[in-house]
């Protein structure tokens, strides 16, 4: 209950402001791991990483990105609520080559963001809150790689 409530109250200004966190939060997943670029666009399309992040195609997909976190949140009460939706989720990154090793580095992106965003409001055990239902989501989308 303690977690829902660290997720929510941190949520609340974050919401508000998606594709600009969503923006931090993939520059930081292309910084780690430049190669997940590639699955976005071919290499050619984008001269440089800069070129890519603000293209419509990135900005969309940060936009869904976003709103998924933002039904997790929701639905903290119910997120089994959320488990074909994440399974068919995973199911199409599964078709346009994500790795599930992947979604380790998308985790310390999102942490990275949270703590930009949120200055002194990043506490451990808000990050531990968020780290959970996190863990959550990705189990759900990786049960979409399962033969
Ligand atoms: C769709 C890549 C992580 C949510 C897509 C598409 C690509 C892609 C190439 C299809 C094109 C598009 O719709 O823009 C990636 C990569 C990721 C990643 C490389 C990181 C390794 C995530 C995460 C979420 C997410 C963590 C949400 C928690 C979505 C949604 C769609 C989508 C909602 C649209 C699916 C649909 O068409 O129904 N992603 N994605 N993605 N992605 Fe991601």
């Amino acid at each position: 209950e303690k977690d829902k409530e660290l997720i929510r109250g941190s949520w609340e200004s974050l919401g508000k402001n998606k594709v600009p966190h969503g923006v931090i939060m993939f520059s930081r997943l292309f910084e780690l791991d430049p190669e997940l670029l590639t699955l976005f666009y071919n290499k050619t399309k984008c001269s440089s990483s800069q070129d890519c992040l603000s293209s419509p195609e990135f900005v969309e997909h940060v936009t869904k990105v976003m709103l998924v976190i933002d039904a997790a949140v929701s639905n903290l009460d119910d997120l089994p609520s959320l488990e074909d939706f994440l399974l068919n989720l995973g199911r199409k990154h599964q078709a346009v080559g994500v790795h599930t090793q992947s979604f380790a580095v998308v985790g310390e992106a999102l942490l990275y963001m949270l703590q930009c965003s949120l200055g002194q409001v990043y506490t451990a055990p808000l990050q531990q809150a968020w780290l959970n239902m996190y863990s959550i989501v990705v189990a759900a989308m990786s049960r979409g790689w399962a033969k």
